[in-house]
């Protein structure tokens, strides 16, 4: 099935919910929609059939019936305890600490929170210590708060406590932000070690780290994570941001952040929330439903089972497919895989390439300094069978690439 826009197609055994939402993929209703016919490997989105249409509905309506007008009201400034204690209460679980809802404080997702972070815990004129490569809208949400960026040097394991150590010695930042579970480019997850030794440098200086976990419940390996930085401090020094734009639905703009309950207090005073109450109380309350019944953690099993199947279908064609010019690594969980040039070659031709291969990947530079060219391929939001013939087209144009002399 397609949509008039170009959306990918579903087929019903991948769908979670009627297929008729599919349709209304369009302009003026979603954020962005690849051009027709082509396959958009772009943006971090789940693909329209694997957001719970159903679930969600009945999920709603089960907060309609049993909290009535109370679901409509100005919701709690900090979030519906049913929703902070059901979040509170899995951390603690997963984290092997104690978790209590005054450590939590629903947001409109890691966006808000962001923002929330960069105009409450610090001035116009800042300096955010960032990796090199992260996350680009995150920096373009600090940048437009204010924030002067510094890119610290990192590696395959992430952010280099080294580094880290110099930048703090050298100048004042008002936090650190970290992605260090299936990071956004690269996929990468920063071992127990490192991250014990990155909390030793911040916590030294008296820098919090804002820890963006986005994708900390699609674990798509064998082994378990590593505990959180928060956990691992104890949640004092660390503010964690979470959301369920990636295992539930972008549109609900439903996340928390986790965070020692004097951080959470400030926070929760801000006049956004005090004027408001939570900025999304029908679903915070729809979601606890979802939480506390077990249906939520239903879902995860059954998103993470879609989830692994289009990476392992993007990841296996690529490398059967692939010249010896190109490397990448099956990523142990989130949405993306990062593929990087190994020979010479430059981002435009890559990027040109796909293109004209009917492709669109995102460009590695948007997400700041990378060794070599690189690009971000999603495997969210496609089908198996989508993503393999995607994985086929770029393969062959890549490979047909002449490396670049500096006379070429
Ligand atoms: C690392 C990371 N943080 C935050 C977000 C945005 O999260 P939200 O939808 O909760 O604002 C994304 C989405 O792409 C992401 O990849």
């Amino acid at each position: 099935m397609r949509t008039d826009a170009g959306a990918a197609p579903v087929t019903p055994a991948e769908s979670a919910g009627p297929l008729s939402h599919v349709r209304s993929w369009r302009a003026g209703v979603v954020q962005s929609l690849p051009p027709p016919g082509v396959f958009d490997l772009g943006p971090g989105y789940l693909e329209p059939g694997l957001l719970p249409v159903d679930l969600l509905g009945a999920a709603y309506a089960r907060a309609l019936e049993e909290y009535g007008s109370a679901a409509l009201g100005y919701g709690d400034d900090r979030g519906a305890l049913d929703l902070r204690a059901a979040l509170a209460e899995r951390t603690a679980q997963a984290d092997g600490i104690a978790c209590e809802p005054g450590n939590v404080l629903v947001t409109a997702g890691i966006s808000q929170a962001l923002q929330l972070l960069a105009t409450t815990l610090a001035e116009p004129g800042d300096v955010v210590l960032v990796e090199e490569t992260c996350y680009d809208l995150g920096r373009l949400i600090l940048t437009d708060c204010g924030m002067r960026l510094r890119e610290v040097r990192s590696d395959s394991a992430g952010m280099d406590p080294e580094a880290l150590r110099e930048a703090l010695a050298g100048e004042r930042a008002a936090f650190v932000y970290l992605n260090p579970t299936f990071h956004n480019p690269t996929g990468r997850v920063v071992p127990v070690a490192r991250r014990h030794e990155l909390l030793s440098v911040a916590s030294g200086h008296g820098t919090p780290v804002v820890e963006d976990d986005a994708y900390a419940e699609l674990n798509l390996g064998e082994a378990p994570a590593p505990p959180s930085m928060a956990g691992l401090a104890g949640y004092h020094g660390v503010i964690r941001l979470r959301t369920f734009s990636k295992t539930l639905a972008p549109g609900l703009r439903l996340g928390w952040l986790l965070a020692g309950t004097e951080t959470v207090d400030r926070l929760a005073g801000h006049g956004l929330f005090r004027s408001g109450g939570c900025l999304n109380h029908t679903a915070a309350l729809a979601v606890a439903a979802l939480v506390r019944a077990g249906d939520y953690d239903r879902h995860l099993d059954w998103l993470r089972a879609r989830l692994r199947q289009r990476r392992d279908t993007l990841v296996d064609t690529l490398l059967a497919e692939l010249n010896d010019g190109f490397e990448l690594d099956r990523p142990d969980g989130g949405f993306f895989v990062w593929l990087r040039a190994r020979h010479r070659r430059r981002e435009p031709d890559l990027l040109g390439a796909a293109s004209g291969a009917g492709v669109e990947v995102a460009a590695g530079s948007r997400f700041g300094g990378t060794a070599r060219p690189a690009v971000r391929l999603a495997y969210s939001f496609n089908s198996p069978s989508r993503l393999a013939l995607a994985a086929r087209r770029l393969a062959a144009a890549w490979n047909a690439l002449p490396a670049h002399t500096d006379r070429t």
